[in-house]
């Protein structure tokens, strides 16, 4: 069977760290166009792709309030039209999804708590999710990360606490979930931080805000419980050094 991966929204930041630690067809925008349904079948039918990583989206949450129509186009009905293309070819899929299908009013989120989303990129993105489980071969990967290379914007948040990881950890974990063929819904982050603390980790001198200053309806922690992960990768090990062992 082909190994080979494609992989969508291969120009974003996590994108572009994964195409770092995968080899993967990233075709761009103007070949791939969630918003053009035929661009999606061609590529996926045509190539012979055993993995389709999908992580292109319309991310952050003003984008999506500002325009929820398309919001919705892109991560609702695109995600659609890349799992029924993903499930006729017989591919798996990976969907990459976020920490913000929660509501945060609780914290350390389990993969088995419901998803409650505040804003219109929460819901787009767990109606996402929803299209990705259809596909027989599927992950969805729940995570949050901070850009590599420094934090986007001036000032972060002391009021949100999150399980980011850097966008480079992420792509490394995201990688090795697919190596180890994890399938279902899995949450892949670090330690439970304020969001500002995990800013000042790539942006030393990221100022505070609060969540109240923007207006809009953000969760207060959507920190993960990451435990099975954590686990399917400690039974790994110990597999791998078991069988280690039996070898002559
Ligand atoms: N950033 C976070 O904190 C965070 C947290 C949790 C989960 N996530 C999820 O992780 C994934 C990647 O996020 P990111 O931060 O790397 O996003 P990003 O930097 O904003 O990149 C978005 C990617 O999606 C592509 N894209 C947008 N609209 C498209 C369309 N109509 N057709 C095809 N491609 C389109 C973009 O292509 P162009 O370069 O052409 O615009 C780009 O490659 C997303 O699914 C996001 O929901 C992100």
């Amino acid at each position: 069977m082909s190994r080979r991966i494609l992989l969508l929204g291969g120009s974003g930041r996590l994108g572009r760290e994964l195409r770092r630690v995968l080899d993967c067809d990233a075709p761009p925008r103007s070949v791939v166009d969630l918003l053009r349904p035929e661009t999606i079948d061609a590529a996926i039918a045509q190539g012979g792709f055993a993995v389709v990583i999908h992580a292109a989206a319309l991310v952050g949450v003003r984008p999506c309030e500002d325009d929820r129509a398309l919001a919705f186009a892109i991560n609702a009905e695109g995600t659609r039209h890349v799992a029924r293309a993903t499930a006729r070819s017989g591919a798996r899929l990976v969907y990459v999804s976020t920490d913000a299908v929660f509501d945060g009013y609780k914290g350390m989120y389990r993969e088995d708590d419901l998803p409650n989303p505040i804003n219109t990129y929460a819901l787009t993105k767990l109606l996402g999710e929803a299209h990705a489980r259809m596909v027989p071969s599927h992950l969805v990967v729940r995570t949050s990360f901070v850009p590599s290379e420094g934090y986007p914007y001036p000032r972060a948040f002391v009021d949100q606490w999150t399980s980011r990881l850097t966008a480079t950890q992420a792509a490394v974990e995201i990688a090795r979930a697919l190596e180890l063929a994890v399938e279902g819904v899995i949450h892949i982050g670090g330690a439970r931080r304020r969001q500002i603390d995990v800013a000042r980790e790539v942006s030393p001198d990221v100022g505070e805000m609060t969540r109240a200053e923007t207006g809009l309806a953000l969760p207060h922690d959507m920190s993960l419980d990451c435990s099975r992960w954590l686990a399917i990768q400690a039974e790994h090990e110990r597999n791998r050094k078991a069988a280690a062992q039996v070898k002559p």
